[in-house]
């Protein structure tokens, strides 16, 4: 089922989106060479317990998530394990995917940052993703569908050769970190849900350089690209109100 919230909790999850948007803004300054990715997660944590809310990754899944966001390097798609023995080095792009619940809402977002002077190509395609997101975010309008928002993404990703993975999509969110309805990043404008006021769901282009096939990592978690060639993601958590899609984790000049 999909959730439709009132206006109060419209509000609760822009509350929740704003400290998920702190917290990526914090990770940016401090993303550097020499940095593990386990400082990255202390810096979340303490981020986000500071200001009162939780951290919902911590013991998500099975077998259970063991920290508070999610790092993932170069060929890593998604749900890369915060570690003490990951040191980012410069060049590398590394993901930080940022799960925030405040008085019962959740906020969601990822950037992947660039670490120090990064391949012209790489670099671009951190630009195209997040371009790609904004097509597919452009759809998010009342009485369209979300197969809208998916066509846009992969029309976006696709133009530039990239591949578009599959096997994960974005979400709908609220109470729960992954509710309905999926929000993949390809599909078939005019199919699927239909986009109402006070729907909430995350948009979440996962794009790689090189082809679109994925592979799960030994942990059980980290998702890599099966051609070992580096991959995007940008995500943002957005409500439907009577004005439009809203990004409830972006702030122009804090984490835009
Ligand atoms: N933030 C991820 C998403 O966009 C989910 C995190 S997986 C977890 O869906 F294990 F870390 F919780
Ligand atoms: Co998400």
């Amino acid at each position: 089922m999909v959730e439709i919230l009132s206006d109060y909790e419209l509000d609760l999850m822009r509350k929740a989106g704003r400290l998920t948007a702190v917290v990526l803004s914090e990770l940016r300054k401090a993303v550097k060479p020499g940095v593990t990715t386990k400082q990255l997660d202390d810096l979340a944590q303490m981020i986000i317990k500071e200001a009162g809310g939780t951290c919902p990754c911590v013991g998500y899944g099975e077998p259970p998530f063991p920290a508070a966001i999610c790092t993932s390097i170069n060929d890593v798609v998604v749900h890369g394990i915060p570690s003490n023995r990951v040191v980012l080095k410069e060049g590398d792009i590394v993901t930080c995917d940022v799960v925030a619940e405040l008085n019962g809402f959740m906020g969601d977002a990822a950037r992947t940052f660039l670490v120090g002077e990064v391949k012209e190509e790489t670099r671009l395609l951190v630009e195209r993703t997040k371009e790609c997101f904004f097509a597919g975010l452009e759809k998010a309008q009342i009485g369209n569908r979300i197969g809208d928002v998916s066509a846009a993404v992969q029309a976006c990703a696709e133009g530039y050769g990239y591949g578009v993975v599959r096997e994960l999509t974005g979400h709908g969110i609220g109470r729960e970190m992954h509710q309905e309805p999926d929000v993949p990043n390809y599909g078939k404008a005019g199919r699927g849900t239909r986009i109402v006021k006070g729907m909430a769901f995350c948009i979440e282009p996962m794009i790689n350089m090189g082809k679109r096939n994925v592979l799960l990592g030994h942990d059980g978690w980290a998702v890599c690209s099966a051609d070992g060639k580096p991959t995007a993601h940008y995500e943002n958590t957005v409500i439907i109100t009577e004005n439009g899609p809203e990004m409830t984790t972006y702030e122009e000049g804090l984490n835009g």
